[in-house]
């Protein structure tokens, strides 16, 4: 069901929390550079991620826990450049807040500083709290992130669904809670049970944004480059490809390379 928006000229965390409490859906897609970044939004999406998921789209690698903070700084810069209206949150990558909370806080404030992004996302529950609590406090915008976390894909050793056992569901919502008490602005649910998801976005106040998490939780977020079909191996069941550019793009660079050795391209008028 579609309800009335509101518009918005500029979105911040406080219209997110003001579209979950008139029941508007949230729509979030990443973003790694300027150009990919002006379509996004330029089309209207809320919510840009520079998402460490860059580490696998745009470096190749098999995890997300290579990438690096200056590489994550030189990403969030240059979608900061492109963008008129979406708020942008930029991931802390693996292995900058973990360890300790100054850390953290030193790690957020470059990606602030030095990027320009608007809020920082950091995966993790109760055992990341304190440098959460510590970026916050210097006034640094937290989203959460909770579920299916890939910068411990080594601690589950598998991509599958979380928290279908209860225990895990347990500590999941006592994770949504305690972000939202100490003051995040909104929590990413990953690949968890739908009924669980809805439960969370239920009982917090903060927007819940899912990725394979169902239909009854405050908004959605994919990875662009998985949506539009730039990528073609990646076939998980919550990803909706509304292209197939990885065809249309093959098909039209083969054609190039015809028309180079045909010399069929540059024509007359393509010349000076
Ligand atoms: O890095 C990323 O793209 C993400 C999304 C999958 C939520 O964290």
């Amino acid at each position: 069901m579609s309800t009335a928006k509101k518009e918005y000229k500029r979105i911040t965390t406080r219209s997110l929390i003001e579209m979950k409490s008139n029941g508007e859906k949230i729509s979030m897609l990443t973003a790694y550079d300027y150009t990919m970044a002006k379509i996004v939004d330029g089309a209207g999406v809320d919510v840009i991620l520079v998402g460490d998921s860059a580490s696998n789209v745009m470096a190749g690698h098999e995890t997300t826990l290579p990438i690096t903070l200056d590489q994550m700084i030189y990403h969030a810069s240059s979608v900061i450049r492109a963008i008129d209206r979406a708020l942008v949150v930029v991931d802390l990558p693996f292995g900058t807040y973990q360890s300790d909370p100054k850390k953290a806080l030193r790690s957020a404030i470059r990606i602030m500083k030095e990027s320009g992004g608007h809020a920082v996302k950091l995966e993790g529950g109760k055992e990341i709290k304190d440098s959460i609590k510590r970026i916050l406090n210097a006034g640094i915008p937290v989203m959460g992130h909770l579920g299916l976390t890939p910068q411990s894909i080594y601690k589950f050793g598998t991509y599958t669904v979380r928290a279908k056992e209860e225990a895990e569901a347990k500590q999941l919502i006592s994770d949504a809670k305690m972000l939202e008490k100490i003051g995040c602005f909104a929590v990413v649910l990953e690949k968890i049970p739908a009924k669980l998801a809805q439960q969370v976005a239920q009982s917090i106040s903060i927007p819940v944004i899912g990725i394979g998490a169902g239909s009854d939780v405050d908004g959605q977020v994919l990875v662009l480059h998985d949506m539009i079909g730039m990528t073609h191996e990646f076939n998980p069941r919550f990803l909706r490809r509304y292209m197939n550019l990885y065809e249309d793009m093959t098909h039209a660079i083969s054609q190039y390379v015809t028309d180079v050795k045909d010399v069929a391209f540059p024509n007359e008028s393509e010349q000076y």
